[in-house]
């Protein structure tokens, strides 16, 4: 069989050629990096429980209309996804202070936010993805005005039902990240979500005892981080505990 074409490879994924037009494989491989990948570890079975979780809050978006890139998934560690033109954007949204916000601003870890709130950073490895704001999104070219706007609804309809399918299993949604990405359909384009949804890129916190389940117990060290995705994925139904 003719080896796959690679598209792209990232820190955590990569891409393949896709069977049909206009698709992609999306593989999960078990690398974790943090701090722009100053820290790198291969941690066993990652990448089945991201492409796990993925598919599960990506097929649910599907399902309640908000649009994803999520096709189906093809085996323990890969998806068929529609290829789309990335914006080169990370649209974070916040809903408790936590990370890069509580350091920048002072606020202590687990404040409430009075609202969501969104921030979009540059996807710039070189410049350690620097913050930006919405005029520097508009005068640079990155997205329009009308995308920007696309963004912050498509983010927040994100937000209300993670929050919410988190919430179900006991696990609050401190913040999360996602990648946006364009596809043309005759004259139109639209903008769908991207990338992954996973532990990986969002924060979450048991609701009773706050203890992390997600990148941060890799982060900062603080035990395991295939206990804690598996916990997560045990909660939402979609792994067995040992399996
Ligand atoms: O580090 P910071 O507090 O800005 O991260 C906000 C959220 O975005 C966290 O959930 C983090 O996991 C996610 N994130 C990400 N990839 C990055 C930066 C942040 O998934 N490159």
């Amino acid at each position: 069989m003719a080896r796959r074409r690679m598209i792209y490879e990232g820190k955590a994924k990569i891409l393949y050629e896709g069977p049909e037009p206009d698709t992609l494989i999306q593989y999960f491989k078990d690398d974790a990096t943090a701090f722009n990948a100053q820290k790198h570890a291969v941690i066993e079975g990652k990448g089945v429980l991201n492409n796990r979780l993925s598919e599960h809050f990506m097929s649910g978006l599907n399902a309640i209309g908000v649009p994803t890139h999520f096709i189906r998934r093809l085996n323990m560690r890969e998806q068929l996804v529609r290829m789309v033109e990335i914006i080169p954007l990370e649209v974070v949204v916040r809903n408790f202070a936590a990370g890069s916000m509580a350091k920048r601003l002072g606020i202590d870890e687990g404040t409430a936010l009075p609202r969501p709130i969104i921030e979009f950073y540059l996807k710039d490895d070189a410049l350690g993805d620097p913050l930006v704001t919405e005029e520097h999104v508009i005068a640079f070219g990155w997205a329009s005005q009308q995308d920007v706007d696309d963004m912050v609804a498509l983010a927040l309809r994100v937000n209300d039902f993670v929050s919410g399918v988190m919430y179900g299993v006991g696990i609050r949604l401190v913040d999360f990240k996602i990648e946006i990405g364009r596809v043309f359909e005759g004259d139109f384009q639209r903008l769908i979500v991207a990338d992954e949804i996973s532990p990986d890129s969002c924060r979450l916190w048991d609701i009773e005892t706050n203890q992390k389940l997600d990148k941060d117990v890799f982060r900062h060290d603080i035990g395991s981080l295939t206990d804690a995705y598996t916990e997560v994925a045990t909660r939402l139904g979609v792994m067995p505990r040992n399996g």
